[in-house]
């Protein structure tokens, strides 16, 4: 069973763009062993677009660009598995992709049988030069179709950028993870609009089927096609932290071969990870704490009876004193003076906090979080 829990891995795109090649790859596969990515559950290594070859074969098959992968895709598929990672490649539901490669439009069953031969353990499908006359969902609904029934499993993401309402035929069209916005840009406010706009939805991600909220962008720095603002260590911190309480896919995208330790730090705390990838796959909701400022908290229920709880300063300002912020534990479902507490754990930091009987308080940075994991106790 593939997706119970939101997929874990890496993508090409952010980082290299068109830029891949075998021996990179075969590097990436490497860094994601020795720095422990896999150990903590990033295992999908996947290559987007540009990874195949400008026309399809005289047998009307795709096959990899030779020029980036002269050995062939299948000798790179062996490499990956054989270090424990699972293969991901990339396609679109129109005639080209994106980058202007052939796209599976018309294809679909002939290219999940290539992409299982093969070994491919992931499809990320995107939403590129589509026909007229089709309607978007039946395009996904069809390679779903196709992927379900190529004699391997397949993970099937879907990239249709939020658009002709996603949210409402994604899931129960057969995807396992499925893009609900536009490309995230690497800097605060892409970041930020991004979680943003998916609290409204925080009934929809359930296991199997995840609401990706798009690639994370810790650790690119501005240095990358995607945006040359970049974000700070506390931004990048905060991201985590959104993506990690609101279920999504966690799919990094920097260059794993060489991040810094603020970076390694960021993305590989357990301790986040287990909210995200707790096996009943419930989203975070969103609610704002101060009418004031935007201040939000985010709790999201964990299936051992635990509660994790993050607060966002989403505002430019440092939060003083006297407009600290702060999160009631009536407005998550708890009475007043009913004797029960939530025993706390400040996650970010891996420090217990004690006992907390009706709220929790923190002052935070602008762009700063706090995220606790809380253990309902009787006090008296
Ligand atoms: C976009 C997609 C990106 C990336 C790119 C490749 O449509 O949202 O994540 O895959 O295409 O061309």
């Amino acid at each position: 069973m593939i997706a119970q829990r939101p997929p874990m891995g890496f993508n090409t795109w952010n980082c290299f763009c068109g830029d891949i090649n075998e021996n990179q790859i075969k590097e990436i596969a490497d860094a994601m062993v020795s720095s422990g990515l896999l150990d903590l559950g990033y295992e999908y290594l996947v290559l987007d677009d540009h990874w195949m070859a400008p026309e399809r074969d005289s047998e009307g098959r795709m096959y990899a660009d030779p020029q980036k992968f002269p050995s062939g895709i299948e000798s790179l598929i062996d490499y990956v598995h054989s270090k424990g990672l699972k293969f991901g490649l990339y396609s679109c539901a129109g005639m080209l992709t994106c980058g202007s490669r052939p796209g599976s439009f018309q294809h679909e069953f002939i290219d999940a049988q290539t992409f299982a031969k093969w070994g491919v353990d992931f499809l990320k499908y995107d939403n590129c030069q589509k026909p007229n006359g089709i309607e978007d969902h039946l395009l996904y609904r069809r390679m779903a179709m196709a992927l379900r029934n190529c004699g391997r499993e397949i993970l099937f993401s879907a990239c249709s950028w939020g658009e002709y309402g996603t949210h409402d035929w994604a899931r129960n069209s057969g995807t396992n993870m499925w893009r609900s916005t536009g490309d995230i840009q690497d800097n605060w406010v892409s970041m930020r609009d991004i979680a943003m706009s998916q609290f409204a939805y925080s009934t929809h991600n359930a296991p199997f089927s995840y609401n990706d909220l798009d690639m994370l962008i810790v650790g690119l720095y501005g240095k990358t096609h995607i945006g040359l603002q970049g974000c700070t260590d506390e931004e990048y911190q905060t991201h985590f932290a959104l993506w990690s309480l609101m279920t999504s896919p966690l799919m990094i995208s920097c260059d794993i071969r060489n991040m810094n330790e603020v970076t390694k730090t960021i993305l590989t705390n357990k301790e986040l990870i287990d909210i995200n990838q707790d096996i009943e796959g419930r989203q975070g909701y969103a609610w704002k704490i101060s009418k004031d400022a935007e201040y939000y908290g985010i709790a999201k229920a964990l299936s051992n009876g635990d509660y994790a709880f993050g607060l966002f300063n989403f505002t430019d300002n440092d939060c003083t004193i006297t407009n600290s912020l702060n999160i009631k534990f009536w407005d998550i479902g708890l009475p007043l003076g009913c004797g029960y507490g939530f025993e706390m754990r400040d996650v970010i930091n891996h420090k217990d906090v004690g006992l907390m009987k009706e709220f929790v308080t923190v002052n935070l940075k602008a762009h700063a979080c706090a995220v606790f994991r809380g253990k309902l106790v009787k006090y008296e």
